[in-house]
C-alpha cells in the first residue's frame, strides 16, 4: 500500500520493489521464504512467469503483468523462473530482454543456463582456474570410446541433470564401453567427468554474493558414492576450510551466479568442485544449521538494487535531469 505511514519520503522513495518470480508459490517453500525475506526489506510481490507479457517499442522492452500494468520492479528474483504454463522459451527471453534493458535479474539467466549445462560449467570453471575434474563430451561411438579411454575412470552424467539421477561410474573396459555406448544411443551425446576418489562425503557450500552463507557436509549412505540428499545422504552443519570456501566462491563467480550451491569434494588434489547449482535447495542447510538462505539472498539482491538506484540517480543528476 503506497503513501501510508509516517516514513520520510526519501526512505520510501528508495524502497526496493522486488518481484519474486515463481510458478509454484503454494507448493515451493523456497519461493515463499524468498518472498517473505524480500518483503522484510522492501515491497515484494510474487510474479507468475506465465503472466508476464513484453511490449517491444523502439529500443525499449516494457514488461507487463496482466492488462496495462507495467511492472516497475527494481529487482526480479528468479525463485522458480519457469512456469508450468505459458512458454518457457518466451519466459527466458523476457528475463533476457529485461537484463538487456538494464533491469536487475537474479540469478542472471545466462548464469542459470550455464549451471544447468555440465559441459559449460566444466569449461567455465577450468577457464577460471577453479579446481574441477577433467571432463569431455562426445556424440559418436568413436568419440565416446576415445574420451572414455582418455579420461579413464569416470562418472557419466546427463548434461542437464540433477538430484544424482542418471549418474553412472564407468571404467575403460568392455562393461564401461557398453554403458557409454548405450547412453550415447539413448541421449545423442555423453558427458564424462574424471572420477575423484572421496570417502563418501562432500561439502555443499551455499554461496551468496561473495561470501559463504551456509554449508553442510553430506554423508552418502553405505554402499553409495553419490552424496545427494535425494539419494539418502544425511547432512551435518559444516564450517568449510579456507581452500574449499575459496573454491566454492570462485566457482559461483566463474558462472556469474548471485547465489549458488556448490558441491565440493575433498579429493587427492585437495578441494575439487564437482558441480554448481544455480537453483539450489537449502532444505538440508536449514535443517542442519537453522539458517534460512532466503535472508542472505534477499539482502544481497537488496544491496545490489540499492547500489544500482544510487548509480542511476548520480547519472541522472550529472546529466542535468531534475526529477525532484
Ligand atoms: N567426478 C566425480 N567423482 C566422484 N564423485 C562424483 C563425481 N561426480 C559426481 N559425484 C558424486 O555424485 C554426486 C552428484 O553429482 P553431481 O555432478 O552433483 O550431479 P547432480 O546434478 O545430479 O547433483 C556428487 O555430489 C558426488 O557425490
Ligand atoms: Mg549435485
Amino acid at each position: 500500500v503506497e503513501g501510508e505511514g509516517s516514513e520520510p519520503l526519501s526512505r520510501r522513495e528508495s524502497q526496493v520493489r522486488f518481484g519474486v518470480v515463481t510458478a509454484w508459490l503454494d507448493e515451493d517453500w523456497h519461493s515463499r521464504r524468498l518472498l517473505d525475506a524480500c518483503a522484510r526489506l522492501g515491497r515484494a510481490e510474487a510474479v507468475d512467469p506465465a503472466a508476464l507479457a513484453a511490449f517491444v517499442s523502439d529500443a525499449a522492452v516494457e514488461i507487463r503483468l496482466g492488462p496495462d500494468r507495467s511492472t516497475g520492479f527494481d529487482a526480479l528474483v528468479l525463485a522458480r523462473g519457469l512456469g508450468r504454463e505459458g512458454d518457457g522459451d518466451v519466459q527466458f527471453e523476457i528475463y533476457r530482454a529485461l537484463e538487456g534493458t538494464g533491469a536487475l535479474v537474479a540469478n542472471r539467466i545466462d548464469a542459470l543456463l550455464a549451471a544447468q549445462d555440465k559441459l559449460r560449467t566444466s569449461w567455465l570453471l577450468r577457464r577460471a582456474g577453479v579446481p574441477t575434474p577433467r571432463a569431455a563430451v562426445a556424440q559418436s561411438p568413436e568419440g565416446a570410446t576415445s574420451i572414455l579411454v582418455e579420461i579413464g575412470e569416470a562418472v557419466m552424467k546427463p548434461i542437464a541433470g540433477s538430484l544424482g539421477e542418471g549418474l553412472e561410474r564407468v571404467t575403460p573396459d568392455r562393461a564401461g564401453r557398453k554403458k557409454v555406448l548405450d547412453r550415447l544411443e539413448r541421449d545423442g551425446a555423453v558427458y564424462l567427468q574424471e572420477w575423484v576418489s572421496h570417502p563418501g562425503r562432500d561439502a555443499r557450500i551455499f554461496v551468496v554474493g561473495n561470501r559463504v552463507a551456509g554449508a553442510v557436509e553430506r554423508f552418502a549412505p553405505p554402499g553409495e558414492w553419490r552424496t545427494n540428499v535425494s539419494q539418502g545422504a544425511r547432512t551435518e552443519a559444516l564450517r568449510p576450510d579456507l581452500a574449499s570456501a575459496r573454491a566454492a566462491l570462485d566457482a559461483a563467480r566463474a558462472l556469474g551466479l548471485d547465489w549458488a550451491g556448490v558441491d565440493v569434494v575433498d579429493g587427492p588434489r585437495g578441494p575439487t568442485v564437482l558441480e554448481v547449482n544455480g537453483n539450489p535447495s537449502w532444505a538440508g542447510i536449514l535443517e542442519a544449521t537453522g539458517a534460512d538462505m532466503a535472508e542472505p539472498i534477499a539482502e544481497h539482491v537488496w544491496a545490489r538494487a540499492q547500489r544500482r538506484m544510487a548509480r542511476l540517480e548520480i547519472t541522472q543528476e550529472s546529466a542535468g535531469t531534475n526529477h525532484g
